[in-house]
Formats: C-alpha cells, sequence, structure tokens
C-alpha cells in the first residue's frame, strides 16, 4: 500500500482503540446544528449547507453502526423549522426524500433500521412515502436503530403523551394510579429506545431547543463548536471518549 491510499485508509476507518469497549453510550442523540452558517462561511446559499450535513450523518451513522451504539437519534426538523424561508422548507423536503432513498440499501446492508419519531402528517405525500417506506423496508435490522426527528418537538410530544394516557383512562384501559415514569415513557415517541446517554449538540449553541426533554433526564451533554457539516467521525469518537470521562451518579454517591 503506498503512502496516499494508506492515508486515505486510516482517514476512512477511524481509530477506535482509545475508546473503552465496554462503555459506549446505548443511545446517542445529536442536535446536527450549524448547517447554515457552515454554508455562509463559504458564500454558499443555506441549502448547501444542509446538502453537506447528510454526508456527515452518513458518516456518523457508519461509525455508530461500527463501534456499537444501538440507538441514534437524530434531530433533522423540528416543528419550529416550519416558520423558516419557502425555499429553505421545500429544499429539506426534497432532501429528506433522495437521501433517504438513496441510502436505503446502503442502511440495509449496515443492518441499520430506520424509525421517524415526530408527527409526520402535515408534511408533503411524497415525505411520509419515503418515510413508510425506509421504515417497511429496514424493520427487520437489528444492528442500529436510527430514530430521525422530523416535525419532531418535545413539549408536543409530551402532550400528546398526556391525551393519550387520558384518552385510555377514559376508556378504563389505564388505571391512572398505575401510571409510573416507565409507563409514561412507553407514551413517548421514543418508546422503543432507551433514555439517550450522551447528547450532542454542535455549532456552539448551548441549548436544547425542544429536543428530548422528558428523555434528556440523566443524559450527559456535549457540546462543540464544529458546525454539523465538519462534524466527523473523528469529532464524534472525541465526543464518545469525553463520556466515557464522566462520572455518572444518578443522584447516588
Ligand atoms: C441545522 O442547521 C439543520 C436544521 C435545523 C434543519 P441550521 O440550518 O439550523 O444551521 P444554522 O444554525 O442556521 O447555522
Ligand atoms: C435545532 O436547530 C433543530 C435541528 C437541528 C433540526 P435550530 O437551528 O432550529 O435551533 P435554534 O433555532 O438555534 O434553537
Ligand atoms: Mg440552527
Amino acid at each position: 500500500m503506498n503512502f496516499i491510499s494508506s492515508f486515505l485508509c486510516s482517514w476512512k476507518t477511524p481509530k477506535i482503540e482509545g475508546l473503552k469497549k465496554g462503555n459506549i453510550p446505548q443511545h446517542i442523540g445529536i442536535i446536527m446544528d450549524g448547517n447554515g452558517r457552515w454554508a455562509a462561511k463559504r458564500r454558499l446559499p443555506r441549502i448547501m449547507g444542509h446538502k453537506a450535513g447528510v454526508e456527515a450523518l452518513r458518516q456518523i451513522i457508519k461509525t455508530s453502526v461500527k463501534i456499537g451504539v444501538r440507538h441514534l437519534t437524530v434531530f433533522a426538523f423540528s416543528s419550529e423549522n416550519w416558520d423558516r424561508p419557502k425555499n429553505e422548507v421545500d429544499f429539506l423536503m426534497g432532501l429528506f426524500v433522495n437521501s433517504l432513498n438513496r441510502e436505503l440499501a446502503s442502511l440495509n446492508k449496515n443492518g441499520v433500521r430506520i424509525r421517524v419519531i415526530g408527527d409526520r402528517d402535515p408534511s408533503p405525500r411524497k415525505v411520509r412515502n419515503s418515510f413508510s417506506n425506509a421504515e417497511k423496508k429496514t424493520e427487520h435490522n437489528q444492528k442500529l436503530v436510527l430514530n430521525i426527528a422530523f416535525n419532531y418537538g418535545a413539549r408536543q410530544e409530551i402532550i400528546y403523551a398526556v391525551q393519550n394516557i387520558c384518552k385510555n383512562a377514559q376508556k378504563k384501559d389505564l388505571d391512572i394510579e398505575a401510571l409510573d415514569e416507565s409507563l409514561f415513557s412507553s407514551y413517548l415517541y421514543t418508546k422503543h429506545s432507551p433514555d439517550p446517554d450522551l447528547i450532542i449538540r454542535t455549532s456552539g449553541e448551548y441549548r436544547i431547543s425542544n429536543f428530548l426533554l422528558w428523555q434528556c433526564a440523566y443524559a450527559e451533554f456535549y457540546f462543540t463548536r464544529t458546525l454539523w457539516p465538519d462534524f466527523s467521525a473523528k469529532h464524534f469518537l472525541r465526543a464518545i471518549s469525553a463520556y466515557q470521562k464522566r462520572n455518572r451518579r444518578f443522584g447516588k454517591v
């Protein structure tokens, strides 16, 4: 192997020796932020940042599978993002459809199961179809659950849960005295995943922006100034390595 190809090879396959194998976060949530600023820095339209963001996500999914992360929840479109300029929203809808369709074979090959969380009803039919197609075609995969948070807002998620709990209580399908944290969690979009161990936010913003409010109760947070399209496998492993140095006490001593 010559120098160039060995360099490319080591660049493509991140070193994972530094990580403790027994302490890989089971569930990682990511607020993929900074696409617009990434584009602006290059004097490109914002949509180019979103396009580059998809490539970053591809690398993070691949790395997650490789190191044994079991659940990855990515914030792709918030319920507040509809208020962006129409051309940006339209572009994002097209990007979701095209990226999902294009990546489906590779996701399947890597054992990735797609679940879309959030209220998909108000989205264009093409988007809804591509979501249900991706969910159906990947439903038997078992390596990694990829929750795509789309038109997702955590407060709305909690309100839906409360509404459904009340409906079931009225129908006497649920004994309100039996309601506990675990039963409540089973009414959330994320019911198939454990609570996140680690939440990453890129782009230097230190806020949660209505992401996984209930589920993040005991998550570790990792904030980085890196803009999402620049967030590579190397950055991801650095975040996990920081997580592994944390002392999670869960209120104990
Ligand atoms: C995150 O990047 C992607 C979405 C919210 C869809 P942004 O588009 O928010 O990028 P910035 O924050 O404007 O740089
Ligand atoms: C959060 O990013 C939502 C996504 C990453 C999809 P935003 O860019 O929408 O959040 P704010 O406006 O900075 O809080
Ligand atoms: Mg943003």
